[in-house]
């Protein structure tokens, strides 16, 4: 090990008033911060939010504020680790409730970060992602990809409740998020992809060279697909935990550059210990009872709440009745920088 790095204090005042009048600063007293040794040195903690402590103010935020007046009604899940009023759930992934009223539309608008929704609570709900239009039914994943438009509507009598999840810190950090607000969109007259093109998994159109292959092909991922795919997959084996990705049709890849989705099914009355991520994640149930230790906190979750957990954090999972989950993590986004890893524990 080599000895302490020597302090800002430690140097004499004019020299630290001459660095600070030509615009310097000495690496050294930083060092360790911004390069600490063997692990990151996270910021974020692991967060809990109770669907039904959140689920009031979201509806009292329906009567407070006209969607005419908020654009997006949403309310930001704030990181503990970075306190009340963080824009962030983990360093990399942004995580809102939103709510939509009956009759209500969301104008359209695309922007530089890409966006997912999970259907929380609520029928009749829509998103139109450039022209196609989405039904958003429980559990469905929605993609609303960097540079495509969307807009929302509902067309039910309840209200309409979805999380949203956008690697927008991400994109403040590079300096590089926008957006552009446009009219509402005419939809096509057919049903979306995942009911036409990418009926069944392991099956797309014809290839050919007249057949250019869209970069988004598929925004809507049914949730009853994914359960009972998931269903499938556990009765065929006997661990705790059955696990699926969810990827783009046509290339096998993540569905998104930074954000990977995976759906989960744990098995009741078992435990399941993943190794240490370097991805932050955020965890949704869709379903079921638990009890989840993140680095030493313990969250008692049921269904519809979401919780989540740093980079390299210890993570611990017991359903108490047979759970669903779908994880949001930032794995692609390290893989293209290459340095994404698992440590067993
Ligand atoms: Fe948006």
């Amino acid at each position: 090990m080599s000895e302490a790095l020597g302090t800002l204090e430690e140097l004499p005042e004019d020299y630290r008033a001459g660095m600070a009048a030509a615009g310097v600063a000495p690496l050294w007293p930083m060092m360790r911060n911004v390069l600490p040794h063997g692990a990151p040195n996270p910021a974020t903690r692991p967060g809990h939010w109770r669907y039904g402590d959140v689920r009031p103010l979201l509806l009292r935020a329906g009567e407070l504020t006209p969607v005419e007046k908020a654009e997006r009604r949403v309310l930001v899940l704030s990181d503990p680790g970075r306190g009340a009023g963080a824009m962030q759930a983990t360093a990399t992934i942004y995580l809102g409730l939103q709510l939509l009223l009956p009759g209500e539309t969301a104008p359209a608008h695309r922007h530089t970060p890409s966006a997912v929704r999970v259907l929380v609570e609520g029928q009749g709900g829509f998103t139109i992602v450039d022209g196609e239009k989405l039904p958003m039914e429980e559990g469905d994943l929605i993609l609303t990809p960097g540079g495509e438009w969307h807009d929302h509507g509902h067309e039910g009598s309840d209200p309409v409740v979805w999380l949203d999840a956008l690697d927008l810190p991400l994109f403040v950090m590079l300096e590089g998020s926008y957006a552009e607000e446009g009219d509402l969109q005419a939809h096509r007259n057919r049903p979306d992809a995942s009911q036409v093109e990418y009926r069944a998994a392991g099956l797309a159109p014809t290839r050919g060279p007249e057949r250019a292959r869209p970069r988004y092909p598929q925004n809507r991922y049914p949730w009853t697909r994914t359960r009972a795919a998931l269903d499938e997959m556990a009765a065929a084996t006997d661990a705790a935990l059955a696990e699926l990705d969810y990827i783009n049709p046509e290339t096998g890849e993540d569905v998104l550059p930074t954000m990977g989705f995976t759906a989960m099914r744990l098995a009741p009355g078992t435990a399941h210990r993943p190794p240490k991520r370097s991805a932050s994640a955020a965890f949704h149930v869709v379903a079921g009872t638990g009890r989840t230790t993140v680095d030493g906190k313990t969250i008692d979750w049921g269904p519809k709440d979401t919780f989540t957990a740093p980079v390299f954090a210890e993570i611990d999972h017991h359903a108490h009745d047979t759970a669903y989950l779908i994880r949001i993590h930032d794995r692609p986004l390290q893989e293209k920088l290459g340095y994404y890893e698992e440590r067993p524990r």
